[in-house]
């Protein structure tokens, strides 16, 4: 008897807490219509396909809250993901983003599907199926542009344009943001911004950077340091070229 008591009690407090919502109440989003979703996008139907079935829940507003989504703490948890995921990309908010915008993004979901970070463990727990098959990782990753291959002399003006576009939504020059500040990172140590908290990958290279290690970490962060925090590259070798030059000429 005391048992279940205890047991209903224990309930009530749990769907009790689980109508406080401490991230915001995320459920008053419009019916889940999940066919507005990147429509018009004009991204290859098979990469669409993916991101709308195995991404959504935590990066739209259409997200499905099934029943044990009300039971505190565990709403909290499972909140917490979807208002960060939202707020690092809403795709019920695509097309307002600016073009530049949608580049980058379109190349970080390139760098997520390569890493197997994304969906995050624990909805792969609770959604059996729900990891990325070689098919899925391949159709996200051909959102990368192509590289033309080949590249002249890095152009610092050029790069310093690019560099605003593509680098600043997470860094700045002389504070640190998501990344680390970048004024004088040419033939810095890696990882020594004073108070940047980096990857341990990072931090212990023990390099400092130069051209063709800035190359290299822009082309494929993942291949020169595994385990580090960038979820970017630059695929355009011209490009890189450019934003190492204008790298090269800060002071
Ligand atoms: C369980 C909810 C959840 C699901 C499902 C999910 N994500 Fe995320 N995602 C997050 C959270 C939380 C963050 C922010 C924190 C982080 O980077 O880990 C995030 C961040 C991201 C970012 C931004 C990374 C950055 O550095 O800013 C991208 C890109 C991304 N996710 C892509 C995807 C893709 C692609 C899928 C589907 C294959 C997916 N996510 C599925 C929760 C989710
Ligand atoms: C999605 C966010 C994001 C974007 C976009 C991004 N970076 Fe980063 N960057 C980071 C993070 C986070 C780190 C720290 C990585 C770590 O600790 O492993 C970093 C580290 C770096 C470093 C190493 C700095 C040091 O002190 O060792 C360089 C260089 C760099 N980024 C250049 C760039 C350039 C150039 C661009 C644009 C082409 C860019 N990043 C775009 C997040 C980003």
């Amino acid at each position: 008897m005391r048992l279940a008591v205890g047991v209903l009690l224990c309930s009530a407090v749990s769907i009790a807490a689980g109508s406080w919502h401490p991230w915001g109440d995320l459920h008053t989003a419009p019916p889940s219509d999940r066919s507005t979703l990147l429509q018009g996008a004009g991204l290859p139907a098979q990469a669409r396909a993916v991101l709308v079935t195995k991404c959504a829940d935590c990066h739209s507003e259409t997200t499905v809250w099934p029943a044990y989504t009300r039971f505190a703490p565990g709403s909290w948890l499972i909140e917490r993901d979807v208002a960060e995921g939202r707020r690092h990309l809403d795709l019920s908010q695509w097309q307002r983003l600016s073009a530049d915008r949608q580049e980058v993004l379109k190349q970080e979901i390139a760098q997520q599907a390569k890493r197997g970070s994304m969906p995050p463990m624990q909805y792969r727990w609770l959604h059996p199926g729900a990891a990325l098959t070689k098919d899925e990782i391949a159709a996200l990753t051909s959102l990368l542009p192509a590289d033309a291959g080949g590249s002249g002399p890095g152009d610092a003006v050029r790069g310093k344009a690019l560099f605003e576009r593509r680098c600043t939504g997470c860094h700045a020059l002389d504070s640190n943001r998501e990344g680390p500040r970048l004024r004088g990172v040419f033939g810095r140590q890696a990882g020594s911004a004073s108070g940047f908290s980096y990857s341990s990958a990072l931090r212990e290279r023990h390099v400092a950077w130069d051209s063709a290690g800035l190359e290299r970490w822009l082309c494929d962060p993942d291949e020169l340091v595994p385990g580090n925090n960038m979820d970017f590259s630059v695929p355009k070798s011209q490009e890189r070229a450019d934003i190492v030059a204008f790298l090269a000429s800060l002071r």
